[in-house]
């Protein structure tokens, strides 16, 4: 255990795992102290599923997402190995966490989105930062493959999943679960877009068997939305549809290794509704009162289509804050109710007495 210390003192994930990652020599390290999540026992979920569950709430890293954590490495390394831009397509995250970190290192961010598909939260992040957004009339896979062109024949660094340095930093996720837990859980879940986080966690989960810090892998369990699940479909999605923007995305680059961690870890990939996801926000919000965006809810969605051994201790993963996509939660939540400033109205509004 790490043991209770303020926050302030803990130096971002590249310092403290910089031996367990593969940091360019002599880079200066670029934090802004992203990692050290909570890692959350969800009571009334674990009475609901019958097993012990954990919310791996990753809303709490600086830019709101897990995606800090290998965006640290990412723009460390980029900017030691001489770079002076950075580029990336997004569902939103990436753009908000390429934009922050850009800006702390002093390199331009460049961040390709499809236009009217990231929620409102993550564009306003990303412009703030600084970064220069552009809003396509495409998909993220479109913005993808552009980016991707772009990066090979200019001089801007790749900074999706794409790039191992990402994924290498998000592994660090893992090891915080492993340290928190006293080992890995039976079950890991988490909802799966490009299909780059996935592959991360596997690897930690792997890296720590292989430390013997942890007894056993978990179960990996990949979550996707029904109307964007090419990994369930086994093809992909050329017009990829749900109310997570978040993982909107048809043609995931992380296909193969997202695959892997799910078959060589006897886990599964499953689809589960927009109702799902919804209901599963609301549930989060109100029984554990943890704010999430929809696609971290697809994780909760998925844990509730399990059978669980009781015996079984389940990790989910919430991958990023519910203040990112406030006209979702707008759209789900009553109205707020009308009254005059009288006390008694307020009263008899608020079903006082
Ligand atoms: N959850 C959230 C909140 C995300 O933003 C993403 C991906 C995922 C889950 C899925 O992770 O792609 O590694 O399988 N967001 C990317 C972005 C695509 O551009 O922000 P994945």
């Amino acid at each position: 255990m790490r043991g209770y210390g303020l926050r302030t003192g803990w130096p971002g994930i590249v310092e403290a795992y910089r031996d367990r990652l593969a940091l360019v020599e002599g880079a200066a390290v670029v934090s802004l102290g992203e990692g050290a999540t909570p890692l959350r026992f969800a009571p009334r979920l674990s009475e609901r599923v019958g097993a012990s569950v954990y919310l791996k709430l990753e809303g709490f890293n600086p830019t709101g997402s897990f995606k800090d954590r290998g965006m640290a490495l990412a723009v460390t390394n980029a900017r030691a190995r001489g770079a002076s831009a950075v580029i990336c397509a997004s569902t939103g995250n990436t753009s908000a966490a390429a934009a922050a970190y850009a800006a702390a290192a002093g390199l331009t961010s460049i961040v390709v989105v499809p236009r009217d598909g990231i929620a409102r939260g993550k564009l306003a992040q990303a412009l703030l930062y600084g970064a220069r957004v552009i809003a396509i009339d495409g998909t993220f896979d479109d913005a993808l493959r552009a980016v991707r062109e772009l990066a090979a024949s200019y001089d801007v660094a790749l900074v999706n999943s794409v790039n191992p340095d990402r994924l290498e930093g998000q592994k660090t996720g893992a090891f915080e679960v492993v340290e928190q837990l006293g080992d890995a859980p039976t079950v890991h879940v988490m909802p799966v877009g490009n299909g780059g986080n996935i592959s991360a966690y596997w690897q930690g989960y792997r890296e720590e068997a292989a430390r013997a810090t942890a007894s056993h892998l978990p179960r990996m369990v990949g979550v996707q939305a029904s109307g964007a699940a090419p990994l369930v479909e086994g093809h992909p999605v050329e017009h990829p549809r749900t109310v997570a923007s978040a993982i909107r995305i048809g043609n995931p680059a992380s296909w193969t290794r997202a695959l892997d961690a799910v078959t060589s870890s006897a886990g599964q990939v499953l689809a589960v509704s927009d109702e799902e996801i919804l209901s599963a926000y609301i549930l989060l919000a109100r029984e554990e009162s943890v704010f999430c965006e929809p696609a971290s809810a697809a994780s909760v969605a998925g844990l509730l289509r399990l059978q669980l051994e009781p015996s079984a201790t389940v990790v989910c993963i919430l991958t990023g804050h519910g203040l990112k996509d406030p006209d979702t939660a707008l759209d789900v939540a009553p109205r707020p109710l009308p009254s005059s400033p009288v006390p008694r109205e307020i009263a008899a509004v608020a079903g006082l007495g």
